[in-house]
């Protein structure tokens, strides 16, 4: 039931602080000091690569994962979108993981790349949230992501869950491959466990979120723009944003603009940027002043250093509290959903079941 909420949705945001901090304690432990409880399979020494299959938002989540694979971990990592992978036929290595990540665990492109892999790879690893779904039973190892049963068609908590168990099977690697040490590991599952504490905050600026919407709502056309793991969360922020308030949006990686889409600037296209105060905001501030300098109106979404140096002249800003680089994605997805959200209660269209959508698309 929707306790009091008015839509799944809103319920479903809402929850994020606590079925994160629920997955967290069930895969590091309820001490102080957390440590990995992640079923025994789980060991990447002799992995040479691995390829992360999803669709939708959970490709999305994989696209997030694979800069923490490469980053925490220095292991090779590739996406794939399923229904592109099962019939390019991909040659896999047998010394490889495949990895699949599935709200529903029913997907049907999902479900025929994990049989095509099967018999290709050293391991068949899924990330569900359903752990009765065939997903589930056909993989070699399942990991649950323990976010409760999700009701509505826009995949929320799902996804947030879905890329703290993907960071810690990457921080889990990094163990693995001799890249990380106990103290950095720690660190790491530290900064995890303050996830919830932060979303708290960024669940806090609902009503400000709710104003900008208002005028988002006017919109034809939204781009988000990120950097880094920032850049795929711009992908699903515009995913959202066009399932529930059918708006047109695009994800882009900053770098990206001058390479075609700044040719869709003007004042009435918003451009929401993703940029916490980490190594590459100073690029994505160039990218941002371009389309400022075109007219474009800047929502820009940062940390409170962030938008002292680079808030002057923007349309909105919004301040999230501070984060670790790394998991910076988590938080900064709860805004992202909100203003999908909150756009889609100002357009008056139906948040939890939009047209044309399935919560789970089990045809091809
Ligand atoms: O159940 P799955 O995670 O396999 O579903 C994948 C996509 O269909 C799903 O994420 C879809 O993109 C959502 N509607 C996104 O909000």
């Amino acid at each position: 039931e929707k306790a009091g909420y008015k839509h799944f949705m809103a319920k479903e945001i809402a929850e994020q602080p606590v079925v994160i901090a629920d997955a967290l304690k069930h895969y590091t432990g309820g001490g102080v000091n957390p440590a990995l409880h992640l079923p025994e399979g789980v060991d990447f020494s002799g992995v040479d690569r691995i390829t992360m299959v999803a669709c939708g938002t959970a490709s999305f989540a994989c696209h997030v994962a694979k800069y923490w694979f490469e980053q925490i971990a220095g292991l090779p990592a590739e996406i794939d979108i399923a229904s592109e992978f099962r019939y390019r036929e991909p040659p896999l290595s047998d010394k490889s993981w495949a990895i699949f990540v599935s709200q529903s665990g029913e997907t049907a492109d999902t479900l025929a790349a994990l049989r095509y892999a099967k018999e290709r790879v050293a391991k068949v690893v899924s990330v569900v949230n359903v752990p009765t779904s065939s997903i589930a039973r056909e993989s070699d190892l399942s990991l649950p992501i323990l976010a409760g049963v999700e009701v509505g068609v826009a995949s929320t908590k799902a996804f947030t869950c879905q890329l703290t168990v993907l960071a810690l099977l990457a921080i889990k690697a990094g163990l693995d491959r001799g890249r990380l040490d106990a103290e950095a590991a720690r660190e790491l599952l530290g900064a995890l466990r303050n996830l919830p504490g932060l979303m708290n905050h960024a669940l806090a600026l609902s009503a400000p979120i709710a104003a900008i919407a208002e005028e988002l709502a006017e919109a034809q056309d939204v781009l988000f723009l990120g950097r880094g793991a920032m850049y795929p969360l711009a992908l699903e922020g515009a995913l959202k944003l066009k399932e529930i308030s059918y708006i047109h949006a695009e994800g882009y990686a900053s770098g990206e603009l001058k390479h075609g889409p700044i040719a869709l600037i003007d004042a009435r296209v918003p451009v929401i940027v993703l940029a916490p105060r980490d190594g590459l905001f100073d690029k994505t501030v160039s990218n941002m002043q371009e389309v400022m300098a075109r007219h474009g109106k800047v929502l820009l979404i940062s940390d409170a250093a962030g938008v002292a140096e680079a808030g002057a002249g923007t349309w909105r800003t919004l301040t999230l509290p501070e984060v670790p680089a790394a998991f910076a994605p988590i938080l900064y997805a709860v805004p992202a959903q909100l203003l999908a959200y909150h756009t889609a209660i100002a357009k008056g269209t139906d948040v939890d079941q939009p047209r044309n959508l399935a919560k789970s698309v089990t045809v091809e």
